[in-house]
C-alpha cells in the first residue's frame, strides 16, 4: 500500500514515522517534506508545492490514503479537490477549515454554541476599533482574522499598545488579507491545553490532551513561536478539569459541528486557556499540533494506519487508543533567532550516543556531501518517553547536548 503525508515539518516526520511501523505500508510520501525524513524506512520526499500537481502526483502513483498535516494545504482546500477526483484523503473541506482559518468565523461559532471562550468584539473598520479599545479595559488581546503563522496575536497592556497592533494588523502588508477583519478578546491568565479529537464525520474519540510551550523563552516568556516544546499527557490536567471540559467546551463543540455541518473527517484540535480551573478555547486547529505530535505519536502504542483508516471508513466507534504508560516529552531544537531572522546552512551533527527519537523540520541536504545542514528556524525535535516526566525530560536534555549546530538553541524548562 502507498500512503501520502502533506507537509514538511516534525509533524509529518513523525506521522511518517509512525506510519511506517505498519506493514501493509510499503511506501509513505512526504510533500513537500524535508531532507531529514528520508532518512526513515519506507520514506521518500518530493519537493512540489501546488495542490494541482500533489493531485496529479497521487493519480499517477495510486496513493491509497492521503493524510495532511499541514493547515497551509487544507486552507487552499486540498481535501475537496481531491475528494473530487475521488482520492481518498483525511481531513476537513475548505469550508471546515475556517473554524481555523478564520477567527471571527470560530468566534461566532462558540458563541452561537455556547462554547466557553474569551469575551470578544469583531471589526472590519480601523476606527471602530479603536473607538472600542479607548473604552475597554486593558490588557485585550488583539487577533488578526486569518491565518499568520503565529504571528497575528498581540497581548496588549494599553491603549497605545493596542492601537499600534491594530494598525499592524489592518494596514501593514504583512498581514494582507489576514487583518483585513480582527478580533479583540479579553486577556485570560493561566495555563493552556491542547486537546486532541478524531472524527470520522460521524463518531468522535478523544486522543489525547498535550502540554505546548508556545513563548520562545523560558518562564513563557518572549514571543510566540510555532512551539518549542511539548508534554504528553498534559501534567496539570486531571479527571475533574477534563469532565468540566467535556460539558463546557467538548458537547456544545460536537453539537455545533453537526448542526453547521462542519463535523468532517479529521482531526480537531482545542487550543485551551485554563483560568481559575474554568476551560476557555482560545482556537480550534482542523489538524495535529507540531510539536505535540510528535510526543502525542512517539508515545501511542496502537497502530496509526489503523486509526487513519477508521477515521476513513467512518468507523471511529469500534477504534481502540493505547498508550504506553508514562509520558513523552518532545524538546524542539531551533536556530538562534527564530522566530524572527536566523542563519541557514549549518552542518547538524548528532552524537552517536543520542537515544531521543529525532524528528526533522528546517533541514536539508548538503549539494554535494551527505550530511543535513539547518534550512529553518525550528531545525528538528528530540522525544523520548518514559514512566516519569523527568525520566522522560532528564534524556531529551541529555540528548540536546549531544546535537550539534553553530545557532542552537532551546528552551532550558520544557
Ligand atoms: P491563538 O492563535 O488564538 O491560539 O493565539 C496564540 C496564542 O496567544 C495562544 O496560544 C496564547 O498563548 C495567546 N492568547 C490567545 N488568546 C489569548 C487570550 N484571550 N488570553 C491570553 N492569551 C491568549
Ligand atoms: N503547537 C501549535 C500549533 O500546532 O498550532
Amino acid at each position: 500500500m502507498k500512503f501520502l503525508v502533506v507537509g514538511k515539518g516534525a509533524r509529518e516526520h513523525a506521522i511518517a514515522w509512525k506510519l511506517a511501523q505498519n506493514n501493509k505500508i510499503d511506501k509513505i510520501f512526504v510533500i513537500p517534506g524535508n531532507d531529514g525524513i528520508t532518512k526513515e524506512e519506507k520514506c521518500e520526499t518530493l519537493d512540489i508545492r501546488s495542490i494541482d500537481e500533489i493531485l496529479k502526483f497521487a493519480k499517477k502513483e495510486d496513493i491509497n490514503l492521503t493524510f495532511v498535516g499541514s493547515e497551509e494545504y487544507l486552507a487552499q482546500g486540498i481535501v475537496d479537490k481531491f475528494n473530487e477526483t475521488n482520492l481518498k484523503i483525511i481531513g476537513p473541506n475548505k469550508y471546515s477549515t475556517q473554524l481555523e482559518s478564520s477567527k471571527v468565523f470560530a468566534k461566532n461559532f462558540m458563541k452561537k454554541y455556547n462554547v466557553q471562550t474569551a469575551d470578544y468584539q469583531s471589526f472590519e473598520e480601523l476606527n471602530l476599533a479603536i473607538e472600542y479599545i479607548n473604552k475597554t479595559e486593558h490588557p485585550l488581546v488583539i487577533k488578526a482574522d486569518g491565518l499568520a503563522a503565529g504571528k497575528g496575536v498581540y497581548i496588549s497592556e494599553s491603549v497605545e499598545e493596542s492601537e499600534e497592533a491594530i494598525k499592524e494588523l489592518m494596514k501593514s502588508k504583512q498581514f494582507k488579507e489576514a487583518g483585513k477583519r480582527i478580533v479583540i478578546e479579553k486577556y485570560l491568565e493561566g495555563f493552556e491545553a491542547s486537546l486532541f479529537f478524531l472524527l470520522d464525520g460521524k463518531n468522535y474519540q478523544f486522543l489525547t490532551v498535550s502540554k505546548d510551550h508556545k513563548k520562545l523563552l523560558e518562564g513563557d516568556s518572549g514571543p510566540n513561536t510555532g512551539g518549542m516544546g511539548a508534554i504528553t499527557p498534559h501534567p496539570e490536567v486531571d479527571e475533574n478539569l477534563l469532565k468540566s471540559i467535556e460539558k463546557k467546551i467538548i458537547k456544545p463543540t460536537i453539537t455545533g459541528l453537526k448542526k453547521e455541518n462542519l463535523f468532517y473527517k479529521g482531526i480537531l484540535y482545542i487550543g485551551l486557556m485554563i483560568e481559575e480551573n474554568e476551560p476557555y478555547v482560545l482556537e480550534y486547529n482542523v489538524r495535529l499540533g507540531d510539536p505535540e505530535t510528535q510526543s502525542i505519536l512517539y508515545l501511542l502504542k496502537s497502530d496509526f494506519f489503523q486509526i487513519l483508516k477508521d477515521i476513513y471508513e467512518g468507523e471511529l466507534n469500534q477504534t481502540k487508543i493505547e498508550f504506553y504508560n508514562g509520558y513523552s516529552v518532545c524538546l524542539v531544537l531551533s536556530s538562534e533567532g527564530y522566530p524572527y531572522s536566523y542563519t541557514t546552512g549549518e552542518k547538524i551533527l548528532i552524537g552517536e550516543s543520542c537515544t531521543s527519537k529525532i524528528f526533522y523540520a528546517g533541514v536539508e541536504k548538503e549539494k554535494e556531501n551527505n550530511y543535513l545542514v539547518t534550512n529553518g528556524g525550528r531545525v528538528l525535535s528530540l522525544v523520548s518517553r518514559a514512566k516519569t516526566i523527568d525520566e522522560a525530560r532528564n534524556k531529551v536534555y541529555k540528548d540536546a547536548g549531544k546535537v550539534f549546530f553553530s545557532s542552537k538553541y532551546y528552551r532550558k524548562d520544557i
